[in-house]
This record gives structure tokens, C-alpha cells and sequence, in this order.
């Protein structure tokens, strides 16, 4: 009796060993990362579990791998039973950066876990060519593919199939999934490289597959379905679980994070996300440039880095100007060196207008402003440099007729610019001396001294300041398109340098011009109306003012014409190459009113404005004859200390001395004494 108990009680005891046994087959297993899970798999060709998170990599990026991972344990399914089991595992298809990624990796339900005669690629390490179609495979795949295969029917290159026996899929679809948010179908990149859930439920002989992101709660409606009675394809029906991935020319790291399985749906536990290991992302791998290139490139740098600094010191030193603060106030005035150096093509020889005492001039052409006249002026004075740059910008306020306009200046070292309006027809004495040109007419000279007369007077009495001339002569006179006379160059008289000998306040301008009293007495209106009178018996006489190749005894214009009317003959000094055309009326007075201008004495000079109402012939000229005190007088008091100090001309035979207060008792008088 009592062995018979003990029986029963042993025989109860194995039944709930037995029912225990089956519960835990029931309810299969979980694994979140397969750090703990290397014992319970069988694993073969690239598959290993890496550490440390336990990610389990099928392949890595090589090309012609397999790797296998499955359950050891084959599942023995109950021939009195229906075959159902649930599934669900969160893989990954990482592509390998800057290459398209290959294969696929697949669920596989095998009756073994020999797969060393299969292949890799489009095999997906399932099959070989003779062993794929054929039944004796005793094989079912849920296959996520990432390459089109032709030969087996691939819908596209992102596609999930179940195939039976074969990779020719029974059923496939593009990866994608239902919304149930949003009531529609979104699609899924396989090899997107992030986490994608696959569920494969198997109940009833129909066969669902599932697949979502790892955000999304798992889809009502599943991408595949399809009815496939698995005692069909396991006779004995036993079977193994796990999973098979490729990778051909085309290659892609394949991973599985975690895996959950059980026979029962209800019964499947829950994967835990937060326990997933971390996918390595492969980083784009950065091309080996070998030293030497770097040593070239660094080097083709250095050189360039050395060139352009060369530019830019040379262009630097070539525009390169000078300008000091107090110049700020003229900065509308002031012309950039570089603007200027391509106005006239690098100050080019072929623009080359003149070349004088103070420098040369250059022809160019100024955008928005036109044609313009660049005179290079050579100065290393420092000091009075202010104020003739306030007098050159004061000067281009001036507004006259008959004034070159003055339209700016630039400072260099050693060097000032000033830019002017050009004027078409060049300067006067290119007309009176130069045979090259055609003579002027006498009405057109006439029109040339009232021009002048008339800016001269505008100068002195017409601007807000009195503003001095001081070097009239024929060749600072320009003429315009219609040869009108305009006055250039003014206030450059005080910018000749004649030499330390002397004083700062001494006076300059071109001999034959200079008022004797200028050494004495400074500039003044007068000594500008005297230099005037010299220009007038210029223009009239086609002959400098003071001319060293002719014989002493005419050398002095002013005491030649002097001569000539005191014999009678004023006609004798009028300029031969107007041919005898002339109004002798008016050619007699200008000569006379140029004696009156060139009067020794300051005080008998007539002023500007009554010179223009003499020219004009509104007023009668005043009683004078040559022997008049102060007419026709050379000057050479201050001839002599000139050209001693220049060259070694003889001086003329002394006249009365100017500044005998005899004569100055005897000013001329001018009108009706208004
Ligand atoms: C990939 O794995 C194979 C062995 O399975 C190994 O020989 C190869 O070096 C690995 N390649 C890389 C890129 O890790
Ligand atoms: C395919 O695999 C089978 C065994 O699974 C093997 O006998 C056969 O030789 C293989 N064929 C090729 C072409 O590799
Ligand atoms: C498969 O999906 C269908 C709906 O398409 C559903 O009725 C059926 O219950 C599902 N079966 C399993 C095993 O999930
Ligand atoms: C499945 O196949 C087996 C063997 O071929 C057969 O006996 C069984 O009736 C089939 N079941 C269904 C539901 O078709
Ligand atoms: C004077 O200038 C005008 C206009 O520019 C020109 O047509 C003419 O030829 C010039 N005359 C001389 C003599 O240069």
C-alpha cells in the first residue's frame, strides 16, 4: 500500500514537473540584449555578441558573410495540437556611410542549424543555387531585404517577404506599416540604420508579419498575411527559431537588439526597450591624405599667402599717399592716388599733356567726372603745405567763366597731384610760340585778354577773399573747345621753389612778369595787374616778356614796345604772324594799356576792374607818353639778383631807381576821376 502511495505521489510529482516543463516552454523567452543569452544560442560564420551592451551582430560591414543566430533548443510541436508561437525582436540594418548597403537579414523557422553549404549574398545565408525551391529546405523565412534580386522575383530594394523553401517570396510587401493614428500607410527605410520592430505571429495557420519603428505601438493591421500550414512544410514537426543575415559586394552591419518569444501570443512577454544595447554608428571614415600632399598643399598655400602679401605690400607702396589729419575737412577734395594712377593709365607717357617747372601733366579720364588734367607737382616742403592745400581747395570753390576748374588734389611723398578739368585745345603759348600751331587771329587774342582780364578781376575783387594770381603767363592760360581764355594754375606761383636765397615770404612767379616791387613789397593786386600788362604785350607781340636769345638792346618787351612808340612806330612790335590783319585802333591799345600795367611804380597801375572797362573801350586810356615816369622801364634790380643767382647774365645799363619818390608824385589817373 504504502509503495503504491509513494507512486502516486512520485507519479504527480513528475506530472507537475512535466506541466511546469510545458508552462515554461509556453512561455518561451525574453532578451533585452544577449549578454546573457550566449549559453541558450547557437551561433556561426560573422554572428557574435558584442559587448558590452550585448548587441548581437549578424555581420559586420565585410563583404560575403553570413552570420547565423538560433534558439538550441528545437521547439517539438504536439502533433494533437495546432502549431502557433508569437515573436517579436527590434533589429537594425546599419548601411556602411558613402556605400549602398546589402542584404537582408531574415527570421528563419528551420528544421536544422547546419547552414555551412549555403551562401551568402542574395542567399541570405539560407540557401544554395540548388537547394533554394527545393522542399526538402524544410525551411520558412520572414525576409527583410534590401536588394532587388531579379531572379527571385524582388518587388523592390526595401521590401519584407515570407518565403517558403525558397527565396522566390510567397507573399511581399514594401516595408511600411498601418498607422493606426493616422489611418494610413507609412513606409519604413529597412536600411535607415535605426531600430525597426518585427512581430511574426503564427496561430491558426495564418501567418502574420508585422513591422514598425521602434516609437510605434505595434499596428493593428498586419503588412503580411498569409495562410501556411506548417505541418506541411515540418513533417515531424520540430523546429528550430532564430535568425540569418548577409552581406555580398553590397555590405550593411545587421544587428539584433533584443528578442522575445513564446508559443502562445498571449503569453509572449514584453521586450524593455530601455534595456536595448546602443547600435554603434559606423562614422564616416575620412579619406588618408598622405603626408606629402598635405606638405604640397601647405606649401601651395605658403606661396600663395606669399604672393598676395607681395600684391599687397607692392600695390600698398605703389598707391601709397600721404595725408594728415588736418586734411579731413578737404576730403571731398581729396582724390585717391589709385583713382587718379588709372584715370591716366599709370600716368602713360602717350597722356602726357606738358612737362614744366613744377612738373608734368597728364591727360585722363575720371568716371562721373570725365576728362580731367593731372598735374604731378614734385614738393619735400612739409611746411606751407597746409595752407596751399586750404588755398588749392579754396580755389576750387571759385566759379568763373574763364577759370580752369580745380577739382581736387592727392598728397604722395614727396609728390602732390592736382587734378583739374581738362581743357581741349591745350595752353596759349603753345598758339603764340610754336610753329606747329595756327596762329590766333587778332579778334580771337583780343577775346583771350578780356577772358582773362575778366577771371583776374573776378579773382581779385569778385570772391569772397581776395585771391592772388601770381604767375600769369601765356603758358598758364588754357583755352577751351571754343578758345576761350581760362586761367589755370593759380596760386602755384608760391609753390616754385626758387632756392633758400630766398626768404619764405619772398616773391615768385617767371621773370619778365615780376613787378620790381614784388622783392620788397610781397604780391599784392598789383603785382598781379603788372604781370598781366607783360601778358597783354605777349599776346599782342607773339614774344616773351623777357626773351635771353634776342640782343640786349630788345631783349625787355616793355621798353621795346616803349621804344617803338616813342619813334612812332608801335605798329613795328605787333606780332608778324598775324600778317598785317589787326585793327590798329585796338592793337595800339592794348599795347599801351600793357605799358600802363607794367608801370614800375604800383600805385599808376590801373586796377583789374578799370583794366576790363579799358579793354572794353568804356573808358578812354589816360594821358601818358612813353617818356611818362614809370612806363617802359625794365626792371633790373631785380632781373640782375635773379639771374645772378641762376646764371651769369650780363645785367642791363641802370635806369632811375623805382623807388625814387620823384616819380611817384606822378600817378597816372584813370577815368573821370569816379
Ligand atoms: C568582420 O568579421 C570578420 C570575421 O567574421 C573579420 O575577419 C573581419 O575583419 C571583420 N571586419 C570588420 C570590418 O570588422
Ligand atoms: C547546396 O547545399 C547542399 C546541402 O545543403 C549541398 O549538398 C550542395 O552541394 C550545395 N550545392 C552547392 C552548389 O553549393
Ligand atoms: C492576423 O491578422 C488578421 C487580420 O489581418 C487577424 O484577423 C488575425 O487574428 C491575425 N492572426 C494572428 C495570429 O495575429
Ligand atoms: C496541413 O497539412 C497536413 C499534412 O499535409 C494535413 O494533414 C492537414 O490537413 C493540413 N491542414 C490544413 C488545415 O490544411
Ligand atoms: C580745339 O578743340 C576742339 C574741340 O575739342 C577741336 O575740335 C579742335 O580741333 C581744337 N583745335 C586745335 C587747334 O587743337
Amino acid at each position: 500500500m504504502a509503495a503504491e502511495k509513494l507512486y502516486l505521489i512520485l507519479l504527480i510529482f513528475f506530472n507537475h514537473l512535466i506541466c511546469l516543463y510545458s508552462q515554461q516552454q509556453e512561455a518561451g523567452f525574453v532578451y533585452n540584449g544577449f549578454g546573457q543569452a550566449q549559453a541558450d544560442l547557437h551561433l556561426d560564420g560573422a554572428a557574435k555578441v558584442l559587448f558590452p551592451g550585448g548587441l548581437l551582430q549578424l555581420t559586420n560591414a565585410s563583404t560575403q558573410q553570413m552570420g547565423h543566430a538560433f534558439f538550441k533548443k528545437p521547439y517539438k510541436f504536439d502533433s494533437s495540437k495546432k502549431i502557433s508561437f508569437s515573436t517579436h525582436f527590434v533589429c537594425a540594418l546599419v548601411p556602411k556611410p558613402g556605400a549602398d548597403g546589402g542584404h537582408g537579414i531574415a527570421f528563419v523557422v528551420s528544421s536544422s542549424i547546419d547552414f555551412t553549404q549555403a551562401d551568402p549574398t542574395q542567399y541570405l545565408g539560407l540557401f544554395n543555387i540548388s537547394t533554394n525551391g527545393s522542399p526538402s529546405s524544410q525551411l520558412l523565412a520572414i525576409e527583410l531585404d534590401t536588394v532587388e534580386s531579379a531572379e527571385f522575383d524582388d518587388i523592390d530594394k526595401n521590401h519584407v517577404g515570407i518565403d517558403v523553401n525558397s527565396l522566390n517570396s510567397v507573399e511581399s510587401a514594401s516595408a511600411s506599416y498601418f498607422s493606426d493614428t493616422k489611418g494610413k500607410k507609412e513606409s519604413i527605410k529597412l536600411l535607415s540604420g535605426d531600430p525597426i520592430q518585427v512581430w511574426v505571429d503564427y496561430e491558426g495557420s495564418l501567418l502574420n508579419v508585422t513591422v514598425a519603428p521602434l516609437t510605434i505601438q505595434k499596428p493593428n493591421r498586419p503588412l503580411l498575411s498569409r495562410s501556411i500550414n506548417l505541418t506541411e512544410i515540418f513533417p515531424d514537426q520540430r523546429m528550430f527559431f532564430g535568425f540569418s543575415a548577409a552581406t555580398g559586394s553590397l555590405v550593411s552591419y545587421q544587428y539584433i537588439l533584443g528578442w522575445s518569444f513564446s508559443r502562445s501570443r498571449t503569453l509572449l512577454q514584453r521586450l524593455d526597450f530601455s534595456k536595448l544595447p546602443q547600435i554603434p554608428y559606423p562614422r564616416a571614415k575620412k579619406e588618408q591624405t598622405s603626408p606629402l600632399l598635405i606638405t604640397l598643399l601647405l606649401l601651395l598655400v605658403l606661396i600663395m599667402l606669399v604672393v598676395l602679401g607681395g600684391i599687397y605690400l607692392y600695390r600698398r607702396k605703389k598707391y601709397a599717399e600721404v595725408r594728415e589729419e588736418w586734411e579731413k575737412e578737404y576730403g571731398p577734395h581729396r582724390f585717391s592716388y589709385r583713382a587718379l594712377y588709372k584715370a591716366t593709365k599709370g600716368f602713360d607717357q602717350d597722356g602726357r599733356l606738358g612737362k614744366g617747372g613744377f612738373g608734368e601733366v597728364y591727360r585722363g579720364t575720371l568716371p562721373h567726372v570725365g576728362d580731367i588734367a593731372v598735374k604731378r607737382v614734385c614738393h619735400d616742403a612739409k611746411q606751407g603745405m597746409k595752407q596751399f592745400v586750404a588755398e588749392v581747395v579754396t580755389m576750387g570753390s571759385l566759379k568763373h567763366r574763364n577759370l580752369v576748374p580745380l577739382l581736387g588734389y592727392c598728397r604722395r611723398k614727396g609728390e602732390l597731384l592736382l587734378v583739374s578739368e581738362y581743357m581741349s585745345n591745350g595752353s596759349l603759348d603753345q598758339y603764340l610760340f610754336h610753329g606747329k600751331n595756327p596762329a590766333l587771329s587778332w579778334p580771337q587774342r583780343l577775346v583771350i585778354l578780356k577772358d582773362i582780364a575778366s577771371a583776374l578781376s573776378y579773382l581779385h575783387t569778385g570772391a569772397n577773399q581776395v585771391v592772388l594770381h601770381r604767375d600769369i603767363k601765356a603758358s598758364n592760360i588754357m583755352l577751351d573747345s571754343e578758345f576761350n581764355g581760362r586761367l589755370g594754375d593759380f596760386g602755384m606761383a608760391r609753390f616754385e621753389d626758387y632756392g633758400d636765397s630766398l626768404p619764405a615770404t619772398a616773391a615768385v612767379g617767371t621773370m619778365g612778369y615780376m613787378a620790381p616791387e614784388l622783392t620788397t613789397m610781397g604780391t599784392s593786386t598789383r603785382t598781379d595787374v603788372y604781370a598781366f600788362g607783360a601778358f597783354m604785350l605777349e599776346v599782342t607781340c607773339g614774344r616773351r616778356p623777357l626773351d635771353p636769345k634776342i640782343p640786349a638792346e630788345t631783349r625787355h618787351l616793355t621798353k621795346w614796345v616803349c621804344d617803338c612808340w616813342r619813334r612812332d612806330s608801335i605798329v613795328e612790335a605787333i606780332d608778324t604772324r598775324l600778317g598785317g590783319e589787326y585793327s590798329e585802333e585796338e592793337t595800339e591799345m592794348v599795347l599801351k594799356l600793357g605799358l600802363l600795367c607794367t608801370n614800375v611804380f604800383a600805385e599808376s597801375r590801373p586796377t583789374m576792374e578799370q583794366v576790363i572797362q579799358l579793354i572794353n573801350q568804356n573808358l578812354p586810356l589816360p594821358n601818358f607818353s612813353p617818356d611818362s615816369p614809370g612806363i617802359g622801364v625794365s626792371t633790373p634790380v631785380l632781373l640782375d639778383s635773379v639771374f645772378n643767382s641762376r646764371s651769369s647774365l650780363a645785367p642791363s645799363s641802370s635806369p632811375p631807381s623805382p623807388h625814387n619818390s620823384m616819380f611817384v608824385t606822378h600817378t597816372i589817373t584813370y577815368g573821370d576821376g569816379r
